[in-house]
């Protein structure tokens, strides 16, 4: 196979080693920025089954990709996600298999997680502040996702919290947030809110940008430089919180955007292929995968051809103008 010895290379140069599936655009919670009233979710005959989402695993591994990310909608509303989590890291243990929750439904599920060999978990938290949640979410459900948390922490499989920077939303919490970072072993991330689906209507009034979020943040607590975003790296800049056990980080892909060092492929719940979060083009490889005469081959053919294609956001952005957004859903994308 040609790309087997060089990985996956996109049409720029970069070269793609991560990616994120998404399981289900179903979740448990109504995120006021990420769900529409009344959103109208994948038909059921469309998702793809576990045993297809597993196989296209394994064709992308062939091709290069190391890490693989499930997502959602909330993944574990899905029945069967943990055994799926489970099988993957039973039959590739080379293939670094991660998780990004809202972490409602993980605590009572991480245990057997940790068990099976499962390292990493990403939580999407916005607020710490139980009033708060309930009004962003739709749901009581601080609790259950503050003791997630506590109980990976326990565990030893490591936490990142990822909250969106929400302009008189959360902006109040930012120093709540430090200590969380300072007084535990785990990483909290503020990442831009992007112009994307729902929150196209928000944006304006909600963005904080990723400068004054650090800006903020140094005059609450001493950062010290870590890593400087980079292909190992990921997409954030991050601290070392003086005198603290965790780390502090800013994601910016409106502001500062990383698309040189974009190493991403995005598959949806129905099997769309996409190539970047800005772009609303997909590739169908459930057609490929589903289809009785077509094989493996032309599953990862799909694949290596969309990478050729592959934009570089900030420019399908710029492109767009001022005010400019991408109407898709997030929920249905896998952030
Ligand atoms: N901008 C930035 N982040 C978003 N997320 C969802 N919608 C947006 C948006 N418009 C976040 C979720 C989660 C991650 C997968 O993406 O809160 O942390």
């Amino acid at each position: 196979m040609d790309s087997m010895e060089t990985g996956l290379v996109d049409g720029r140069g970069r070269r793609v080693s991560y990616l994120r599936l998404s399981v289900t655009d179903r979740c448990n919670l109504a995120c006021r920025y990420c769900v529409r009233e009344n959103p109208q979710f994948i038909p059921h005959q469309e998702i793809l089954r576990f045993e297809e989402m597993q196989r296209l695993v394994f064709l992308a591994q062939q091709l290069g990709i190391s890490k693989v990310r499930l997502t959602g909608g909330e993944p574990l509303v899905r029945k069967g996600c943990i055994d799926f989590v489970q099988r993957l890291l039973a039959v590739r243990p080379a293939l670094d298999v991660r998780l990004t929750t809202n972490g409602s439904m993980l605590a009572p599920r991480l245990a057997s997680l940790a068990l099976a060999g499962f390292r990493r978990v990403n939580v999407s938290l916005d607020t710490l502040n139980a009033k708060k949640f309930r009004a962003i979410t739709g749901r009581d459900l601080l609790g259950a996702v503050l003791e997630s948390i506590h109980e990976a922490l326990r565990l030893g499989v490591r936490v990142k919290i990822n909250a969106v920077g929400l302009r008189g939303v959360n902006d109040d919490e930012l120093e709540s947030f430090l200590r969380v970072a300072a007084e535990h072993s785990l990483d909290v991330r503020f990442i831009e809110l992007m112009p994307i689906g729902p929150c196209t209507t928000w944006t304006k009034e909600h963005l904080w940008p990723a400068a004054d979020i650090l800006e903020r943040a140094k005059k609450l607590a001493e950062l010290r430089p870590l890593d400087r975003r980079g292909p190992s790296s990921g997409p954030a800049d991050v601290y070392e919180i003086a005198g603290g056990k965790g780390r502090f980080g800013v994601i910016a892909p409106l502001t500062d955007h990383f698309c040189g060092l974009c190493n991403r492929l995005r598959v949806t719940a129905d099997g769309r292929l996409r190539t970047c979060l800005f772009s609303e083009r997909t590739f169908d490889l459930k057609r490929a995968l589903r289809h009785p005469k077509l094989g493996d081959r032309s599953v990862q053919r799909i694949m290596q051809g969309a990478l050729k294609t592959k934009p570089m956001g900030s420019e399908l952005m710029a492109a767009r103008g001022p005010g400019g957004y991408c109407d898709s859903r997030m929920s249905a994308i896998g952030g």
